[in-house]
């Protein structure tokens, strides 16, 4: 008894201390850059009304940031001496969006210099660009530092490609401290944006070498990706909408589409399609309860900002987000 009064506080001091050293806040910047979020949000408005794909473009980036080596803006480096930059893996060319984070690294420098991190901007414009199109908010947390270094062959080994099975994806997910839930929940940021016939195409003709198209595409709906991406076709730079009910705006459509057998991707079908998985009842939460899927996102949104942070002095605060200081 008295041994645990004393361990307790001994635990509760530790806990403290290691929060205050390795913890994101949501207050990080709040007297070195008390309007970071305003100066964000007005890049991203200005940025959404020129191009519906701006949020989903952020999102995707910072989901791709914090897959490799962690969020700490490692993604956003360009190739220089000592950096192979991960833009150029197969996962991330062309991905886009780039330019819309240096805008807000100008404008962020402009108000308080050297103090905003690129691996922050990432986490708080993808908060922005979904609540901009109608989806849920959460409350960003901030402190992260901006890396010194790429990791070009982590790109290709810990993003998933659209062409794996659930098996295959499942502990590129748990390997990052992600669970299942996490999984279902973070592929509806496939409820809006585009992707190439490359990354689909496979599906539509000739799958896995069977001859015939993937059985889980809708029979109604093969016929209008068959039309948009033709076998033999110079398709490079064709895109379809992931969700094809919303394409713009964050619902939970992604989840009822799937429940139609109307995914864009393989792993997005999947989730459903993967006869006695443990994802199909969380897709049919999900379909079913908008708010429930909001719940989750946001929670999933935080957990994936809080993977493998650099905090403290660790790292730098970049000030232009291609290259190290
Ligand atoms: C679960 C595994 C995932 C796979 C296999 C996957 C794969 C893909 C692919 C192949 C594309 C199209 C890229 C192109 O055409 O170049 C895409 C687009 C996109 N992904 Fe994912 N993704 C996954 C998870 C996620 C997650 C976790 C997020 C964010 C939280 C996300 C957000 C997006 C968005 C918003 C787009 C559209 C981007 C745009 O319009 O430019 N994805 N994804
Ligand atoms: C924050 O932004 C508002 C309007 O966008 C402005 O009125 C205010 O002066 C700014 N505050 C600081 C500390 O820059
Ligand atoms: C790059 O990523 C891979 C896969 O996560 C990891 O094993 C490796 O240690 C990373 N390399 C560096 C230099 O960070
Ligand atoms: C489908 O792909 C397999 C393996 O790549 C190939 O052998 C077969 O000829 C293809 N079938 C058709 C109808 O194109
Ligand atoms: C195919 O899509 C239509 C329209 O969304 C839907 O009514 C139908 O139930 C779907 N078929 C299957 C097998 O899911």
């Amino acid at each position: 008894m008295s041994f645990l009064r004393f361990i307790f506080p001994l635990f509760f001091l530790i806990s403290i201390f290691v929060a205050s050293n390795a913890q994101l806040s949501a207050t990080f910047y709040a007297t070195t850059c008390p309007n970071v979020t305003e100066i964000v949000r007005g890049v991203m408005q200005q940025a959404q009304s020129t191009d519906v794909r701006a949020g989903a473009k952020i999102i995707r980036l910072h989901f791709h940031d914090c897959f490799v080596n962690g969020c700490d803006g490692s993604l956003l480096l360009d190739n220089a001496a000592g950096i192979e930059s991960e833009k150029d893996a197969a996962s991330n060319v062309g991905a886009g969006g780039f330019d819309i984070v240096d805008d807000i690294k100008t404008a962020l420098e402009n108000v308080c210099p050297g103090v905003v991190s690129c691996a922050d901007i990432l986490a708080l414009a993808s908060e922005i660009g979904v609540a901009l199109v109608g989806g849920p908010t959460w409350q960003v947390l901030l402190g992260r530092r901006d890396s010194l270094t790429a990791n070009r062959s982590g790109v290709d080994s810990d993003i998933p490609t659209p062409f794996e099975s659930l098996d295959v994806m499942r502990p590129q997910f748990t390997n990052k401290g992600m669970d299942i839930t996490d999984l279902v929940a973070l592929s509806g940021a496939h409820t809006f944006g585009r992707a190439r016939c490359g990354t689909f195409q496979q599906r539509l003709f000739n799958f896995s070498g069977s001859g015939s198209p993937d059985p889980t595409i809708n029979s109604t709906y093969l016929p209008t990706l068959q039309a948009t991406c033709p076998q033999g076709g110079n398709n490079g730079n064709t895109f379809e909408n992931l969700d094809k009910t919303t394409p713009d705006n964050f619902d939970n459509d992604y989840y009822i589409n799937l429940q139609n057998q109307e995914g864009l991707l393989q792993t997005d079908q999947e989730l459903f399609s993967t006869s006695g998985s443990d994802t199909i009842a969380i897709v049919n939460r999900y379909a079913s309860s908008q708010s429930q899927f909001f719940d989750d996102f946001a929670s999933s949104m935080i957990k994936l900002g809080n993977i493998g942070v650099l905090t403290g002095t660790n790292g730098e605060i970049r000030t232009d987000c291609k290259r190290v200081n």
